[in-house]
């Protein structure tokens, strides 16, 4: 019986990929054990607030002086925080906007990544070390080692370096290409491999769900 958070963030809520490979994983997570059991939070449809002071970014013991976050904020930051704690694993839908994250995942960031709390700092506090995240992205073009586009990728490397590195969480990135190709003309010849690249993403996180929610 393990319970999953299943972010989303596309802002294309009938045609995005990020958001049925996700599903695909919770979907298999949900079948992988009885009583396994989803949380699923989507940021665009129910966007986050920005985080409306910069003292949230620490917690109490550890803000300046004086520093006193709308309580209101704190509560929300605080129900964030719980509810990616009671999870044993975690699947963050990450389209590429603008070479980077979509900001209703980049304000989630904001509030749940707060040294000392759910990253080590003064103390070592690391809550979720060891359990798995499951980024998802889908890019509309291509972004391969060796080409032009190479190291242009700036959604996938931060959450890497906050889940991972910060958090201490065992990241898998299931990742899809070239989106685009049905709908940019001069992505049309690319079509078979966007094709392909979608059937792999789908089968790879309904094989990770499966053994993850197991
Ligand atoms: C606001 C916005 C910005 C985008 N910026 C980029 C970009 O910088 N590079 C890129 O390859 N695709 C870009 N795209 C295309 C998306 O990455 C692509 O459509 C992807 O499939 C979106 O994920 P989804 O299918 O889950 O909605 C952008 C799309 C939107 C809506």
């Amino acid at each position: 019986m393990a319970h999953l958070l299943h972010l989303d963030s596309s802002a294309d809520p009938e045609r995005s990929r990020s958001r049925s490979i996700t599903r695909a994983f919770a979907d298999a997570w949900i079948a992988a054990a009885p009583g396994n059991t989803v949380t699923h939070r989507d940021l665009h449809r129910d966007p986050l607030p920005h985080i409306p002071d910069a003292a949230l970014h620490w917690p109490a013991r550890l803000r300046p002086p004086g520093a006193v976050p709308p309580a209101d904020a704190e509560a929300l930051q605080e129900s964030l925080i719980a509810e990616l704690v009671s999870a044993d694993a975690v699947v963050v839908g990450a389209p590429m906007y603008n070479y980077s994250l979509p900001s209703s995942l980049k304000a989630w960031v904001d509030y749940i990544h707060v040294p000392g709390v759910t990253a080590p700092f003064d103390v070592d506090s690391q809550p979720l070390a060891g359990r798995p995240a499951v980024i998802v992205t889908a890019r509309g073009a291509s972004y391969d080692p060796g080409s032009p586009t190479d190291g242009w990728d700036h959604t996938v490397p931060p959450l890497q370096l906050i889940l991972g590195t910060s958090l201490g969480m065992e990241v898998t990135v299931v990742a899809t290409s070239l989106t685009l190709a049905d709908s940019v003309a001069a992505l049309a010849a690319e079509l078979p491999r966007s094709q392909a690249e979608l059937e792999t993403a789908l089968a790879e996180a309904a094989e990770l769900g499966a053994r993850l929610g197991a």
